[in-house]
């Protein structure tokens, strides 16, 4: 199971948007995808329009140990789609995991119970710099960093960046950096917006080296697929999915071919 997580420190960089796309778009190729909703806000879980009801298990049992990983596992209402919930009360893992002894390491430890049931595997982590967010980043073989086109953006990527290096440095974080995901890159008719085009402009330069993928445009589109549970594709906006069908080639290029044998039975 390769597992990647979509991760930016600061709120509406497009973290969740890119998760549910980008876990739809996969799971259309045949992959099973397992997501995992790793923000207290539960946005993710609403977006898949799963309630957790009382007394079921969530990320903070499976964090917890409480239950077996299986047993937070959930179908989602669509094919090859999986997802572990979460609903507020995950807020508590923060005291747990900082009083646990390597808590960063408890996503990875727990994800490997489940290392052949799923293709891939998609994190969508919270915008705080806190002890749910490093797990999340140190489950990843892959992180992808959306950030919107804006110096809030820039400040996000940045921040970013500078935990990678940090979690690096102390060998926690072993992945590696997919690339940096610009997101609501403005453009009118023909023309891109002047504050997009210097922000992922900067992004190149901030990165240093760091793939800047094929930007979200900025659009209603993705809210309405949300709402509504069709694609983007058809909603009659194939072009809009073209930063997620860059990921997975990047993907099917780099593991598919080379190391991840279950990912090539799928495939065929
Ligand atoms: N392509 C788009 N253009 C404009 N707005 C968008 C687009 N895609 C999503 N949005 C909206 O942008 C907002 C932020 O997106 P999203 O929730 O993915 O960010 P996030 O990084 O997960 O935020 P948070 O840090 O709060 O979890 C959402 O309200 C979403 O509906
Ligand atoms: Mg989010």
């Amino acid at each position: 199971m390769l597992t990647m997580t979509s991760a930016s420190l600061a709120g509406g960089q497009g973290k969740t948007t890119t998760s549910f796309f980008l876990a739809k778009a996969i799971a259309q190729k045949g992959y099973k995808v397992l997501m995992i909703d790793a923000d207290p806000q539960s946005s993710l879980t609403l977006y898949l329009g799963h309630e957790v009801e009382e007394n079921q298990p969530t990320l903070l049992e499976v964090l917890r140990k409480q239950v077996p990983v299986e047993d937070g596992i959930y179908e989602s209402r669509y094919e090859n789609l999986w997802l572990i919930p979460s609903d507020d009360g995950l807020e508590t893992i923060q005291d747990y995991l900082s009083s646990t002894a390597m808590g960063e390491l408890a996503l990875k430890r727990r994800l490997k119970d489940i290392q052949d049931l799923f293709d891939v595997c998609i994190i969508d982590s919270p915008p705080q710099r806190t002890q749910i967010c490093l797990t999340s980043i140190v489950a990843a073989d892959e992180l992808v960093i959306p950030a919107e086109a804006s110096s809030k953006g820039l400040h996000s990527l940045l921040r970013t960046l500078q935990l990678v290096d940090e979690l690096k440095a102390v060998e926690a974080f072993e992945g590696s950096i997919l690339g940096i995901l610009p997101f609501r890159d403005r453009w009118v008719g023909r023309t891109q917006a002047k504050r997009s085009e210097v922000s992922i402009q900067d992004m190149k330069e901030i990165g240093a080296g760091i793939a800047v993928l094929p930007s979200i445009l900025e659009s209603e589109r993705f809210k309405q697929a949300i709402d509504t549970g069709k694609s983007l594709q058809e909603l009659g906006f194939p072009d809009l999915e073209h930063p997620f069908q860059t990921i997975i080639e990047k993907l099917e290029t780099k593991w598919l071919k080379h190391n991840l044998n279950p990912l090539m039975q799928i495939a065929g």
